[in-house]
């Protein structure tokens, strides 16, 4: 692992990713659901990436369930994280700014913006953001009208299941409308593929996408999720 790239695979259910920053931190996120991950083979992924110098390994953001999983392993909370749901039984406005369909050649603004609104524990690199885009079998990645992306939102849909994968507005843009008209592009289109229910998760502290979420009709469920932490010194 002696690379300043990042490092992408896949191993025993599980899709690993190193940080390009900090080569001691790695990313775990589960591929496949907990029944189907086996707790020897995962804690065999996690001496591998011990060995190499990996000191803290995080989980994505889970459920209940496989939180579960993970703690039995041996890891631990590292950070809560809200989930909201919307039913969609509302008629949605119609957005009141244009978007438009994101372009590959928009690739590099999104990424930019993702890293001028999230910490690094939480930005995207290339490859996490296309993951993110097929992560559901129908994706949906709108940006702002006019010469250059200023916000962007990912959205996806697995059958007639929604979730708004990703959200931002570059920090110089906020506060105009754009950040409201991307969720509501997000749930018109889902509501036209006759989606049931859209999820969203935001962290806790993250007053503005919260009152921007609620304000548009998700309401806070009680099965919130989790990032988890493994420590290879514990
Ligand atoms: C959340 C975010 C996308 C909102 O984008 P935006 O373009 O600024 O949002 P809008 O201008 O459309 O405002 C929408 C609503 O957000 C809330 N909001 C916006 N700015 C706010 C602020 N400074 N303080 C509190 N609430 C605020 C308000 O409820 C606002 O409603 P209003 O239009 O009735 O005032 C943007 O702040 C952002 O990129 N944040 C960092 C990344 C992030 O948190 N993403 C989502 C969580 S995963």
């Amino acid at each position: 692992m002696s690379t300043d790239q990042p490092l992408h695979w896949s191993s025993n259910g599980v899709r690993i990713r190193t940080d390009s920053q900090c080569q001691s931190d790695a990313y775990l996120r589960p591929i496949l659901p907990p029944r189907k991950l086996r707790p020897d083979e995962i804690k065999t992924t996690l001496q591998l990436l011990a060995q190499n110098g990996v000191q803290r390994v995080f989980t994505s953001a889970i459920r209940s369930r496989e939180q579960s999983f993970f703690r039995d392993i041996g890891f631990e909370l590292h950070e809560e994280l809200l989930l909201l749901s919307h039913d969609l039984s509302a008629q949605i406005p119609a957005p009141t700014r244009p978007t438009r369909r994101a372009q590959r050649s928009d690739r590099p603004h999104i990424l930019d913006i993702d890293a001028s609104t999230f910490s690094q524990f939480w930005q995207f690199d290339a490859i996490s953001l296309t993951e993110a885009i097929k992560a559901t079998p129908r994706s949906r990645v709108r940006v702002n009208t006019g010469p250059s992306p200023q916000g962007f939102a990912i959205t996806g849909r697995s059958g007639r299941q929604g979730f708004l994968q990703r959200l931002a507005v570059h920090p110089t843009h906020q506060g105009s409308g754009l950040g409201r008209a991307l969720v509501t592009d997000a749930l018109r289109w889902l509501q036209k593929r006759r989606v049931y229910e859209v999820l969203v998760n935001t962290q806790i502290e993250n007053v503005t996408a919260l009152e921007l979420y609620e304000s548009t009709g998700f309401v806070q469920r009680n099965d919130g999720l989790a990032v988890l932490r493994w420590d290879a010194k514990r």
